[in-house]
């Protein structure tokens, strides 16, 4: 059955396209909408907004289903690398093997940082955010890199290579700066998630460092990570990228995105909000109380999504693995009980009931992320180790298509035209 759409405006009916993607969702093209009646659409926060066309992700918030380049996430996570999902971002197929020899054995070469990113990293004061220094970090590469080589599709592959080949190089450097230790050189014989611990945690004492199962690990927390469609970080990458920015520009913008607590930076906030419930002796009835509370801004954190209104699937896995994790390394924290105890206490709330509220991405992953040793500063930089391919793909579709830049409109509602008055009779 096709489907036919048009919009009144007063006396005025535009017909409108219809455009139908291949997994049946429908979207009303009003391209056309402002020049033929005057009117634009109204839509704060997007939610009913299509930004683009795009192949990258799909996902079906009232299903649970996430999928990259068609392959659901149940199916990617475990089966394959960190590396052969970004491969797979990037170029729209898995890599066969020869494709992934080179691409491991390039990404190994790019590791090591340029010198000056490393005085950038330590020219920081010792309480900024580490996003903030990855952001930094990030823009930097953009005035020594390539820069005569950026406009070229070869140039710009190799851009996108140095930049994913680097970012553990850039957060272990971070952490070491933040803790008074020397960097550590990247290990060539180690494979991307077991070279990102080495260069963390070597000679810290730190189990992790060295444990085949725990890079694994870490590599499957970086897959469920890897894109999410039009999210605010995606999204501001591919507005900024529609300027014709510099490609190291738009992720260091897409990087501050992230950071925010209602988007990658809520991985860091679910943490500090569950050593806040142990220091209310673990009541976790306390929160389900407080997040109910209009007149509170608290908010359950690694709760509810504006797309999912059913179980996150990276959620489901990553809970799995939380336990599979804190196993391996033999820890029993406490925090992870709490954690199920909230979820159970929320899923059973009929607030959260009627909203739709299920545990997101970043409900359970910082718990993991914390048994591992890393820092909290340190949880949305791993989320964006993990974004950055999917960043990039998206950088890449927007660039290659006709894409406009991206420019909203608004309904003002300031003043009408007035004179200005001189300073004296003001
Ligand atoms: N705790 C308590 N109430 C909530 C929560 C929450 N976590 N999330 C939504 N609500 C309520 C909200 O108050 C509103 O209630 P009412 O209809 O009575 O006004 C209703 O649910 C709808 O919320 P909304 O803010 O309009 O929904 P949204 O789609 O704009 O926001 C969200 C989505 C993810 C920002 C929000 O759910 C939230 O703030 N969650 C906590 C932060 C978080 O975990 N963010 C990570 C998101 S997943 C990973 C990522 O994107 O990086």
């Amino acid at each position: 059955m096709s489907i036919t759409a048009e919009i009144r405006v007063g006396d005025k009916t535009l017909p409108l396209p219809v455009i139908v993607g291949t997994e049946q969702e429908v979207g009303l093209d009003i391209q056309a909408l402002r020049d033929k009646t005057g009117a634009v659409t109204f839509d704060p926060g997007y939610g009913n907004t299509g930004a683009c066309e795009s192949a990258v992700t799909f996902l079906d918030g009232e299903l649970g289903i996430l999928r990259y380049r068609g392959y659901p996430i149940e199916q990617l996570a475990g089966k394959v690398s960190f590396l052969e999902v970004s491969w797979l971002l990037l170029k729209g197929e898995l890599p066969n093997a020869a494709e992934l020899a080179a691409f491991t054995a390039a990404e190994k070469a790019h590791r090591a940082l340029p010198a000056h990113v490393h005085a950038i990293i330590a020219a920081f004061p010792a309480d900024a955010h580490p996003m903030a220094i990855l952001s930094a970090a990030t823009l930097s590469l953009s005035s020594t890199y390539l820069a005569d080589e950026k406009v070229t599709e070869a140039g710009l592959n190799k851009s996108q290579l140095l930049l994913l080949a680097q970012f553990p190089t850039i957060a272990a450097a971070i952490y070491r700066k933040g803790k008074g230790l020397a960097a550590v050189a990247p290990d060539a014989k180690l494979a991307y998630s077991a070279n990102f611990l080495h260069m963390m945690f070597e000679g810290t004492g730190n189990a992790a460092a060295g444990d085949p199962e725990i890079a694994k690990a870490l590599d499957l927390l970086l897959i469920l990570h890897a894109d999410h469609e039009q999210n605010c970080s995606t999204s501001t990458v591919r507005l900024v990228g529609s300027a014709q920015t510099d490609y190291f520009a738009s992720i260091a913008a897409g990087i501050t995105a992230l950071w925010g607590p209602l988007h990658g930076g809520a991985n860091q906030a679910v943490i500090e909000m569950l050593d806040g419930i142990v220091a209310h002796g673990g009541d976790v009835n306390w929160a389900v109380a407080q997040a109910k509370d209009k007149d509170s801004s608290f908010r359950l954190m690694g709760f509810g999504h504006r797309v999912y209104k059913n179980f996150d699937p990276r959620a489901t896995i990553i809970k799995v693995q939380a336990d599979v994790v804190l196993g391996k390394l033999g820890k029993n924290d406490p925090q992870l009980g709490i954690a199920k105890g909230l979820e159970e206490a929320a899923l059973k709330d009929e607030y959260f009931v009627a909203r739709k509220l299920y545990p997101n991405v970043d409900f359970y992953s910082g718990i993991i992320y914390r048994a591992l040793g890393f820092p909290y500063g340190l949880f949305t930089v791993l989320f964006a180790i993990g974004r950055l391919p999917g960043w990039t793909a998206h950088w890449n579709e927007h660039n290659a298509g006709k894409a406009k830049i991206g420019r909203p409109r608004q309904i003002y509602t300031g003043k009408n035209a007035r004179d200005v008055v001189e300073l004296s009779k003001r």
